[in-house]
């Protein structure tokens, strides 16, 4: 397949490092050395959903896609307002499409697999046009007094249109043990109307332990997908690493050999936002005019599970 239109979105509300050192043992200091990220966006008067279907309509205005022309709706989500109906399904009913719809929970690599699938569906006859959403909140997972988790992750939405093509060069996807280094149990007093504020059960999160499976697996995943596409790591326009940390994606350069320029970043103002994460990259280097046709582009995630993946696109 190949991407024909990309959209995003992202919630109004900005929460800044000084703002979470007021409540917070933490420094701006402390967060922008160790993480890169000086502000967040955070869920107020909108919901998942609203980010959702706003990616979606731009990501379809893009690729000048009539939602009745698609075939199949993917949403790349870990938490929404609802438990069910998947967030594909309602995404779908509300931008007007009339096809199949799941979600997967994929946590930060969610939109690799969300392509890899579309693209499986294609080869296999099953669709033509697919829509992509990647929306998540991950601070509904977190309590804002727990400082180790609080100030990395932030909201928004971004959404791609596949149509046919053979830009998609080489996908890998990876599991590795260790899903009790992140994770979230079920809080079960949850109350879907109750869901913007943070839940009561913490986010568990091995830091250090995530940090080195990110970067061992994200550069191994890229020598592998560049191999497979028989590419070099210098052939490569743009690379999208996932916005976790502006540490593992220097490693990742530094591991690479490759100028800091081929890496954009957007962690400084939107921190992790989880699957959604690549695809509002994505759409700001495209609006940024950052993208030409035949453009060769790597992408790489890594997330709770423990799950990676990589992808070479042509453009
Ligand atoms: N503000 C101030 N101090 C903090 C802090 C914060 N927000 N969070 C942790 N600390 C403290 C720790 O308590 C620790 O204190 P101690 O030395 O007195 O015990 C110290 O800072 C160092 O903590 P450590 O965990 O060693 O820091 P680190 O350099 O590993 O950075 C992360 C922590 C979380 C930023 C880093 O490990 C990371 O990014 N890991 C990957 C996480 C990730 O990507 N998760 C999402 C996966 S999709």
């Amino acid at each position: 397949m190949k991407i024909s239109g990309i959209g995003s979105s992202l919630p109004k509300k900005v929460v800044t490092n000084e703002m979470l050192a007021e409540i917070l043992d933490t420094s701006d200091e402390w967060i922008t050395t160790r993480t890169g990220i000086k502000e967040r966006r955070v869920l107020s008067t909108e919901y998942v959903l609203d980010l959702a279907v706003d990616a979606a309509k731009k990501a379809l205005d893009d690729a000048g896609m009539d939602p009745k022309d698609l075939d199949f709706v993917i949403c790349a989500n870990v938490v929404n307002e609802y438990v069910t109906p998947a967030l594909s399904c309602i995404v779908k009913e509300k931008i007007g499409a009339k096809c199949p719809c799941v979600d997967l929970n994929g946590a930060c690599v969610g939109f690799i697999y969300a392509c890899d699938i579309a693209e499986a569906y294609y080869k296999i006859g099953r669709v033509k046009n697919v829509l992509v959403v990647c929306a998540e909140a991950p601070a509904h997972m977190l309590g804002w007094h727990d400082r180790t988790c609080a100030v990395l992750f932030g909201a928004g939405s971004g959404a791609a249109v596949l149509t046919p093509g053979d830009n998609i060069l080489a996908t890998r996807l990876t599991s590795s043990d260790g899903w009790d280094r992140l994770y979230e149990m079920h809080n079960l007093q949850w109350c879907p109307y109750d869901l913007k504020g943070p839940t009561n059960l913490p986010l568990v999160m091995h830091g250090q332990d995530v940090f080195k499976f990110a970067t061992s697996t994200c550069v191994n995943d890229l020598k592998v997908v560049l191999q497979d596409a028989k590419i070099t790591a210098d052939d490569i326009n743009t690379y999208f690493i996932h916005q976790a940390n502006l540490r593992i994606i220097k490693y990742i350069e530094q591991m690479l050999g490759q100028p800091t320029e081929k890496f954009p970043t957007n962690i400084e103002r939107y921190g992790n936002t989880s699957s959604a994460s690549l695809p509002i990259l994505l759409d700001e280097v495209k609006k940024a005019g950052g993208l030409k046709e035949g453009d060769l582009l790597a992408f790489s995630a890594f997330g709770a599970g423990l799950v990676s993946g990589a992808m070479i696109m042509k453009w």
